[in-house]
């Protein structure tokens, strides 16, 4: 039997660091009982200093999640550590991480303090934290353009006042594979109780190798690795757990270690994930793209139907690929759909919430007749976007598109309560969709970013659409699903106008 490789997600925490992907306490529960099942060690919830809703969604986590331990992000400062620890009351297994940057450029240029008032720093706040929970973990921020003595002395310190956990970032991505777990060997060769913590890594993605530098750093004795579902985080992202995990799962020959996850959930995760924040997945994105698994040359496929492992080096089943299976359909009754959707983890918090969902199940059963366990997600983060904070409501919409004539919309949006009309031309009937309706909100948001992927298969398919919306600096992704992708589109497009009305702004201190 080898070794435990850690598996510490924090897709509810670096990952929302990505511009729009900001998730609500809910959906972050969502995640966490999926990310729960699939058997992740840590889930780093947030950041609960950052805001209120970051608080609450940190302490719903810490309640709903018994199997897995919950971890809250602290900088080195007494009532940062203080607020993560309230947050996370709750817990079955709690964990605080706490961190101070130690890279010349951050000390002078950022903290504006010295070496010495760094590890000064860093000591307190992990003494502080293990006042609260035995399970501390702690981060030299920018440990990748660190200078690696200075690393031994912190990392030294910070074990003797009890970090259990020493995680090694490189928070922007410089680093390379070869010499990342060259530091990490190093670290755990020079510091005289490194025996005594485990050794961590957190890889940012901005070259391309956060996955390729973590799993160097494992090579070299790294026994936990911080990672997102999909590569979701700050920037270019953080390393992709579903890499992590089945690079070392399906390379066992060369890892000393192996996963504890129930890998068979990781498609569902990924599809969950990018259904909530709105980041679609590229569909030759390893393991979870749609093309995955997926053989276009004939030599290919008559190599696969001879003998699968021709070309396949893992089975699609065991990441969770499987061909979509029916669910429920349009005589599925309103119990059949609450029970499917409690073993998605979906619970309704009222009975007019379930209504909700069901009335909207009941339409897309109309239109479709075979409903998977994706459409079930899609319908139910839109059934709780739309509670949420609706200002602007799509009440009809008509498109004409017709060959050699232009295309034109006619669409009335319920404003407050008020009903206004407009019709205008576009370039397309996605294009006069989006203008007929900046025609009567006048956002003036900027379209950053429009993805259409369909939920499952088939031209009767759901269409999920994406736009990115920016405004003055603020970013939000809208998401809409329907059969018809234009209406798909449009409902996307209010429910970004929706959200960047009623956001309210986070603060990210120093991460
Ligand atoms: O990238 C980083 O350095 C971080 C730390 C807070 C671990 O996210
Ligand atoms: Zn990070």
């Amino acid at each position: 039997m080898s070794e435990t490789l850690i598996v510490f997600d924090t897709t509810l925490r670096d990952g929302e660091q990505s511009p729009g992907a900001s998730m609500t306490r809910d959906e972050k529960v969502r995640i966490a009982k999926a990310l729960e099942r699939m058997r992740v060690n840590v889930i780093e919830a947030g950041f609960p200093i950052a805001s209120p809703g970051d608080f609450e969604a940190v302490q719903a986590v810490a309640g709903h999640v018994k199997d897995s331990t919950v971890c809250g992000l602290a900088r080195a400062l007494d009532k940062d550590i203080d607020r993560a620890a309230d947050a996370l009351k709750e817990a079955a297994s709690a964990r605080i991480h706490t961190f101070i940057a130690t890279s010349p450029i951050h000390m002078e240029k950022k903290l504006r303090m010295t070496p010495d008032q760094v590890v000064a720093q860093a000591v307190r706040a992990v003494k502080r934290a293990r006042q609260y929970t035995d399970d501390v973990e702690f981060s030299p921020e920018d440990a990748g353009r660190s200078d690696i003595d200075f690393l031994c002395r912190v990392i030294e310190a910070v074990i003797d006042a009890g970090a259990g956990t020493v995680n090694i970032p490189d928070t922007v991505g410089y680093s390379l594979p070869e010499r990342f777990g060259a530091i990490v060997g190093k670290l755990m060769e020079k510091v005289p109780n490194s025996d005594k913590a485990v050794f961590s890594v957190h890889c940012h993605n901005d070259l391309g190798l956060a996955v390729a530098n973590s799993l160097s750093a494992v090579l070299n004795g790294a026994r936990q690795v911080e990672c997102t579902v999909n590569g979701l985080g700050e920037r270019a992202g953080n390393a992709a757990l579903e890499e992590i995990a089945m690079a070392v799962r399906t390379r066992q020959d060369a890892f000393p270690v192996d996963v504890a996850l129930d890998t068979t959930q990781i498609v569902h995760c990924s599809r969950l994930v990018s259904n909530i924040t709105g980041f679609p997945v590229q569909p030759n994105k390893a393991i979870v793209g749609a093309n995955a698994f997926a053989h276009e040359s004939g030599i290919h496929q008559d190599g696969v139907l001879k003998s699968r492992e021709t070309y396949e080096i893992m089975r699609a089943e065991d990441v969770g690929w499987s061909a979509n299976r029916m669910v429920l359909g349009k005589h599925s009754g309103r119990n059949a759909f609450r029970a499917r959707l409690s073993e998605l983890d979906v619970v309704f918090s009222s009975e007019e919430e379930l209504n909700a969902a069901f009335a909207r199940f009941k339409d897309l059963a109309d239109k479709k007749h075979e409903i998977y366990d994706e459409d079930l997600q899609a319908l139910v983060t839109e059934t709780n976007l739309r509670s949420q904070h609706e200002r602007f409501k799509l009440m009809s919409m008509k498109v004409c598109s017709e060959t050699g004539e232009t295309p034109t919309a006619a669409l009335t949006l319920s404003m407050d309560g008020q009903e206004t009309s407009a019709t205008c031309p576009g370039s397309g009937p996605v294009d006069a969709a989006f203008r007929a309706i900046e025609s009567i909100v006048k956002s003036g948001c900027d379209l950053q970013l429009y993805s259409v992927n369909n939920i499952t298969s088939g031209t009767d398919a759901q269409g999920e659409v994406t736009v990115r919306l920016e405004k003055g600096g603020r970013i939000v992704n809208g998401q809409g699903a329907d059969t018809d992708i234009v209406i798909a589109s449009a409902k996307a497009y209010i429910h970004g106008l929706n959200k960047m009305l009623a956001s309210t702004s986070r603060t990210h201190p120093q991460v």
